[in-house]
């Protein structure tokens, strides 16, 4: 079948890591008899530097058009200077937003083999870290009003309507399900107004889930939980703020920020998928950068807007084997081991397929 993917590769490392990305689609297609079609568009600093806005309206028509959206990274220094609308990462939030991808998809998992690389005590470790992060991200502080006084003081307005908090929270739920049958809603609801909402707004649609066990943290002992004790997490039910932290510091604990993929999804399936790590400009354009965040993420897509399920586990199995192999980007590796650059990891993960 034909499947039309809208290729964002963005700024920094976001090229190399969807070249590999790529590397690993083809062998997908020519294994199991799929055509992708690929169309690259601007997004970023890339476009910025092209045509001095970070969202061109041709890059969001041609998103619109595909059946999934598949982007590197964007931002860099270059740019950190500029006004807040065109800033690189104004074309982020605007493709979420005009894809309508409130719901963002970031499994966080501990392969064995990277028990090294996790900065957790191995006692921390007991019962694994198998979680996902299921965070808003088409709401919150993130798209509120911002303004400066005449003093210079600042303002980012932070709202959640009852219509956004139902949404995320039934597809946390959705997720469960098919997982561990346990959600644990994150926020900060003893200071926060939108906490209060959300967590009102969650434990009305926890009824309608009778078998699934919800537990209610607030944000800080959340951060703090992760590291004392990750077993406990199943689904975390966050908003788009708080999901972006805990989602970073969950990564850390995977062994590299470099291994975690997100799915973002809406009411249709087309899904935007992307690594949820940055440009990582300081390694840009050095062949160093581990590609399997992105990679993963191409599995991901696969699997939630393509319904192939065979190959985005042959995908995912493929990357489980390099890493028993022993295969490692510098990120993952120990002092005294030798690593592959970002090209060979996707070649050898392509061999695996
Ligand atoms: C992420 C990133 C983005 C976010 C930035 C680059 C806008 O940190 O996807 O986690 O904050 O959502
Ligand atoms: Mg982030």
């Amino acid at each position: 079948m034909e499947h039309r993917i809208a290729v964002l590769k963005g700024d920094g490392i976001g090229p190399e890591i969807i070249d590999e990305a790529l590397k690993c689609l083809g062998v997908v297609a020519e294994e199991f008899g799929h055509s992708f079609i690929y169309d690259e568009q601007l997004i970023g600093g890339a476009a910025i530097d092209a045509l001095e806005i970070p969202l061109p309206s041709e890059t969001v028509d041609a998103c619109l058009a595909s059946d999934a959206v598949l982007m590197g990274a964007v931002g860099g220094p270059q740019w950190d200077t500029l006004p807040p609308s065109v800033r690189p990462e104004q074309g982020l939030l605007g493709i979420r937003k005009a894809l309508g991808v409130y719901a963002n998809i970031r499994p966080a998992k501990l392969y064995a083999p990277l028990a090294d690389a996790c900065p957790l005590k191995p006692e921390r470790l007991q019962g694994g870290l198998d979680l996902i992060v299921c965070r808003e991200l088409t709401g919150d502080v993130y798209f509120g009003e911002k303004r400066r006084d005449a003093d210079g003081a600042g303002h980012d307005d932070m709202t959640y309507t009852i219509p956004e908090i139902e949404r995320i929270a039934h597809r946390a739920y959705g997720l469960a399900k098919q997982r561990r049958n346990h959600v644990t809603c994150v926020d900060k609801s003893n200071i926060l107004e939108t906490s209060r909402v959300w967590r009102e707004t969650v434990e009305r649609v926890a009824r309608e889930y009778p078998d699934i066990e919800t537990d209610y943290l607030y944000v800080d002992n959340a951060a703090m939980q992760l590291v004392l004790r990750p077993s406990q997490f199943d689904v975390i039910l966050t908003g788009n703020l708080f999901g972006d932290i805990l989602s970073d510091e969950a990564s850390c604990i995977t062994g590299s920020i470099g291994m975690l993929p997100s799915a973002s999804l809406g009411e249709t399936s087309l899904g935007l998928y992307e690594p949820i790590h940055g440009s990582a400009p300081d390694i840009a354009g050095q062949n160093k950068a581990n590609p399997i965040a992105t990679i993963l993420s191409a599995a991901l897509m696969l699997r939630y807007s393509f319904g192939l399920f065979a190959e985005a586990n042959a995908v995912e199995n493929a990357v489980d084997a390099v890493l028993k192999e022993g295969y490692r980007t510098a990120d993952i590796a120990k002092p005294d081991e030798s690593v592959l650059t970002c090209s060979e990891m996707g070649s050898v993960i392509a061999s695996h397929i």
